[in-house]
């Protein structure tokens, strides 16, 4: 059984169950500097992700927030994703890091996550998505594959980071995943509240 975050009204923070799932659908937000700590609880709180410092979760939610989306259902997050244009081809979005809460997995929110973000304004030139994996996330390589077949285009893999570029010894080796062209999908404002 794993844990989720819950943050009331006042931010503070306490956790919740797989059993305690609601079944309202989460809401998409655009995440600001603000948000970077209640990410880093879900990050460690999660035990699967690699998690970053608060401060460069902080820092993402600052200069990023128009290409990444946090989840929330009922003030809890129970999901996110930091993304970002690549800076020399902005006709690419790089995806760095997607989580959703254990209890929420397989239920479609990671693909709802990346689909509202090539629909972001930021996006509109946006023809290709990038990310890297490590091969044995099957998980991860099936949603990156549902992107593929939902634009209906092509998943390249290639080598991305050799195990020997990661300081720590045993680190997988991370596969790098394109995925495109596709038609631009960016509509107005998105579908994110702010
Ligand atoms: C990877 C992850 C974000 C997927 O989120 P999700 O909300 O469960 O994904 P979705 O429900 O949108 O499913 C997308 C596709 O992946 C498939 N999928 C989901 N979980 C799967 C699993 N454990 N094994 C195989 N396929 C899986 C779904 O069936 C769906 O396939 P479809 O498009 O053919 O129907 C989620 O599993 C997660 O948070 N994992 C831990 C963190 C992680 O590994 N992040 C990636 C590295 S940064």
């Amino acid at each position: 059984m794993s844990n989720i975050t819950i943050e009331d009204s006042n931010g503070r923070c306490t956790t919740a169950t797989d059993g305690e799932r609601s079944e309202l659908p989460p809401s998409l937000f655009r995440p600001h500097a603000s948000d970077g700590s209640a990410i880093w609880r879900f990050v460690s709180d999660a035990g699967t992700l690699e998690r970053n410092s608060a401060y460069a979760y902080m820092l993402l939610g600052a200069h990023f927030g128009e290409t990444s989306v946090i989840a929330r259902r009922n003030g809890r997050v129970v999901g996110f994703v930091w993304a970002y244009l690549v800076p020399d081809r902005p006709n690419t979005v790089f995806v760095w890091q997607i989580g959703v809460a254990g209890s929420c997995r397989g239920h479609g929110l990671g693909s709802t996550m990346l689909q509202e973000i090539l629909s972001r304004p930021a996006c509109r030139e946006v023809a290709f998505m990038e990310a890297t994996v490590t091969p044995s996330n099957h998980a991860s390589m099936a949603l990156f594959r549902g992107v593929a077949r939902n634009r209906n285009t092509t998943l390249d893999l290639s080598s991305g980071f050799d195990c020997s570029a990661f300081p720590d010894p045993g680190h997988e080796a991370e596969m790098l995943v394109r995925i495109g062209p596709f038609s631009p999908i960016a509509q107005a404002g998105g579908n994110s509240k702010e």
